[in-house]
């Protein structure tokens, strides 16, 4: 990067190629990081990825880019994430304990080649002000969708107005909440356990979006068009939405857990559409008596299913120490329990019938580039919202909204694979699933947006 005498920053046609990514270092950020790298490395530009040591990307899957590693210091707390659940506090903590780190890494890059942009993950809001210092231009990739930044557009106020104040016993749970009304109480009080701390988090981040250089969305236009008007008017900078990310390339080689791919064999014994697949995700945690109900409503129904547990889900447990007494004789060839699998390649099978999700936003995007209705359980911050739009939006899942029951779980299963229900949820999915193919081709709204975003990024 050159300087003119006025401070105007000048940029040789060279330096235009470059771009450094920095994702936040959780799987279900880390995966629409790299897809987009990856997606950006195949239309000439070349990558650079700034990353913490907390989760570090295995170097070696992706020998096109070139790597900086920066000192997190998040070891000092990741011990507490078993017991602190409050997210909030470690999303700051990563802001102000990556500072420094960053701006050191950053400031060598530059000395050392030209950059044309930084992409940062939403949740760094610190690395505005390291961008201005360094006259960078800075873009933001937000991972969840358009319809979860709106509503948390509006949690600062309800926090303000007391809404998340109030206990589950002092106010009406299936209220629509006025703000939006998409919303039942009940699904807001679930997003943080500390709102005022995670209202600060989005205040901040939001602040940071509005003056970035531009927004990138792993959404496609036809899915969320209301949302997308209204992000446009609510933030004065370009909004690129070239999704899904997972069209481009699946997630499968930034999976910072081992897949156990020996349910592929297991799948292929499986009728078509018969096997419901439960994964909650990489972070969210249930309780003990969840769990068990988990896994009755599992064995109470004739379905096949394939059930995740990340070792850790289980709140105080190593991995299922405490399924019920003989659960894996019982269910015998009917159920398999694995740690962690190749999720794309299991929802791209033909014997998925049903995904059941925490409904977080990759996973969810998945589903529907899949065509595989959902049985939403979701746990915290953009889940509830993303549950809410999967059932009463786009009407191709169903929300288990009063928690795990197994007598809820084994009708809604039983809804999904041999319903009416869920055979207009599959077609309503099927559609949508289309929609997003044809955005992808050539003159499709992906496919502009994509164009638009290079053609942006090689102007900055
Ligand atoms: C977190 C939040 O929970 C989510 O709400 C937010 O939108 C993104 O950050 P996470 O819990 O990791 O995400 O869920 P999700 O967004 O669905 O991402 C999980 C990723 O892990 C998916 O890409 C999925 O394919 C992958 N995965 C999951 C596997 O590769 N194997 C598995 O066994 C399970």
């Amino acid at each position: 990067m050159e300087t003119d005498g006025e401070n105007t920053t000048i940029r040789s046609p060279e330096s235009r190629r470059r771009i450094v990514l920095f994702p936040l270092p959780f799987q279900g950020h880390i995966n629409p990081m790299f897809q987009l790298a990856n997606i950006l490395h195949t239309r000439g530009f070349q990558i650079t990825i700034i990353h913490c040591q907390y989760n570090s990307p295995n170097h070696s899957s992706y020998p096109h880019f070139s790597f900086r590693s920066i000192n997190d210091h998040f070891s000092k707390v990741v011990h507490m994430l078993p017991t602190n659940r409050d997210i909030s506090f470690y999303l700051k903590y990563l802001n102000r304990s990556c500072a420094d780190p960053f701006r050191d890494c950053l400031t060598e890059l530059l000395d050392e080649e030209p950059v044309s942009c930084l992409i940062v993950d939403s949740t760094f809001y610190f690395t505005q002000a390291v961008a201005d210092d360094l006259k960078l231009p800075r873009m933001v990739l937000r991972t969840t969708s358009l319809g979860c930044t709106i509503a948390f557009s509006v949690l600062p106020f309800l926090s303000k107005e007391g809404c998340f104040n109030l206990t589950k016993q002092d106010q009406d749970c299936e209220a629509l909440v006025p703000e939006y009304p998409l919303m039942k109480v009940k699904d807001v009080l679930k997003i943080a356990i500390n709102p005022q701390g995670y209202g600060d988090y989005i205040s901040n981040m939001l602040k940071q979006m509005t003056i970035s250089c531009g927004l990138i969305w792993n959404t496609f236009k036809e899915l969320e068009e209301p949302e997308l008007e209204t992000i446009n008017k609510g933030f004065p900078v370009p909004s690129f939405t070239l999704g899904p990310f997972y069209k481009y390339f699946p997630a499968s080689s930034s999976s910072l857990i081992k897949q156990d791919r020996t349910v592929l064999s297991w799948l292929d014994k499986q009728p078509p559409k018969s096997m419901i697949y439960v994964c909650f995700g990489s972070v969210a945690r249930i309780k003990d008596f969840e769990f068990q109900e988990v896994a009755y409503g599992l064995e109470n129904t004739s379905s096949p299913f394939l059930w995740v547990v990340r070792p850790g889900t289980v709140l105080g447990l190593e991995w299922i120490e405490s399924l019920p007494e003989k659960f894996i004789e019982r269910v015998g060839d009917k159920g398999l329990v694995v740690k962690w699998c190749p999720q794309p390649e299991v929802l791209a099978h033909p014997a998925t019938g049903c995904f059941w999700t925490h409904s977080g936003w990759n996973s969810t995007l998945e589903s529907i580039c899949e065509g595989v209705p959902m049985i939403c359980s979701p746990c915290f911050t953009d889940q509830p919202i993303i549950a809410r739009y999967v059932s009463d939006i786009w009407k191709i899942g169903i929300f288990l909204e009063d928690g795990f029951e197994r007598v809820r779980i084994e009708m809604a299963i039983k809804k999904i694979i041999i319903g009416k229900e869920g055979e207009e949820m599959r077609e309503r999915i099927s559609s949508l699933k289309e929609k997003l193919n044809v955005s992808l081709d050539e003159g499709g709204s992906s496919n502009k947006s994509l164009k638009n975003l290079v053609d942006y990024i090689s102007s900055l």
